[in-house]
């Protein structure tokens, strides 16, 4: 485990852009896991603007973590949508590389079924993390257990409540999402964790508590050999020093 604390959002997130970069720059198929949401705006900003300096996406392939159940890939709160507005349509990777679950396929199982079988075509070199305020990661929310492999959840409350800054208003929010498991993430060769702001310090602190528990989906990235937390001042204010040593202690080389 790593963790790299930035006084400011900005400086985490060029820190977070050159490692992407440093990783699509060694690799001849990288593989990217993607998040979204507010947390990696400024990261797609970055990535943008190395493009248009002349790194080239061509040759990545790209993986999103969930979809909401319910909304095309037209809906301006879709995650497909997302990505387009904020990376795809910016950079120069072909679409056909860029895999988002279907929140529209009529058969949802089969849909979970497909998605895995891109994971196991397209192992994640990379995968960029944001955290709910409940601990989530990708849309696996705390409970008594937790799916390994792409299934459909119900959100909890938490997330339909900050996520509805996105909607119009909260009753517009879906409820259901398909989202990667917490192994299709466990499996991802090297996974970087953002965060910023004062409202996910307590989820911070309690995924680097030492110990991991399925009511903090977030805990079991301390099981993982390569992850990185990148954070601001503030989604680290509740970590104690003996935390943050204990943190840095389990720290690794990445593989490239
Ligand atoms: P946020 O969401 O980046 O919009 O805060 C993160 C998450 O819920 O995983």
């Amino acid at each position: 485990m790593k963790l790299r604390r930035f006084a400011t959002q900005e400086l985490a997130t060029v820190y977070v852009a050159a490692m992407v970069e440093s990783l699509i720059t060694r690799e001849s198929h990288p593989v990217l896991g993607l998040a979204t949401g507010a947390t990696p705006v400024r990261l797609y900003d970055r990535l943008v603007e190395f493009h248009q300096q002349g790194l080239s996406f061509a040759h990545v392939t790209t993986i999103n973590l969930d979809e909401y159940v319910g909304l095309p890939a037209t809906h301006p709160q879709s995650y497909r949508r997302f990505m387009h507005e904020h990376l795809f349509d910016r950079i120069d990777i072909p679409l056909a590389q860029t895999y988002v679950p279907d929140g529209m396929a009529i058969n949802i199982d089969d849909e979970c079924e497909r998605y895995d079988a891109v994971l196991d075509t397209y192992p994640i070199d990379l995968q960029i993390l944001g955290i709910g305020r409940n601990g989530h990661i990708g849309f696996n929310e705390p409970d008594i257990s937790l799916k390994t492999r792409t299934h459909v959840i119900d959100l909890t409350e938490d997330t339909i409540k900050a996520n509805a800054r996105f909607f119009p208003d909260v009753n517009r929010v879906p409820t259901r999402a398909i989202t990667m498991g917490i192994q299709s993430i466990l499996q991802a060769k090297a996974i970087i964790l953002m965060a910023f702001g004062s409202d996910k310090a307590d989820a911070v602190r309690r995924a680097l508590s030492g110990e991991v528990s399925t009511e903090v989906p977030a805990s079991f990235l301390q099981m993982h050999p390569n992850v990185t937390f990148v954070l601001d001042e503030e989604a680290a204010q509740q970590l104690q020093t003996g935390q943050l040593l204990q943190a840095s202690e389990w720290s690794r080389p990445h593989p490239w």
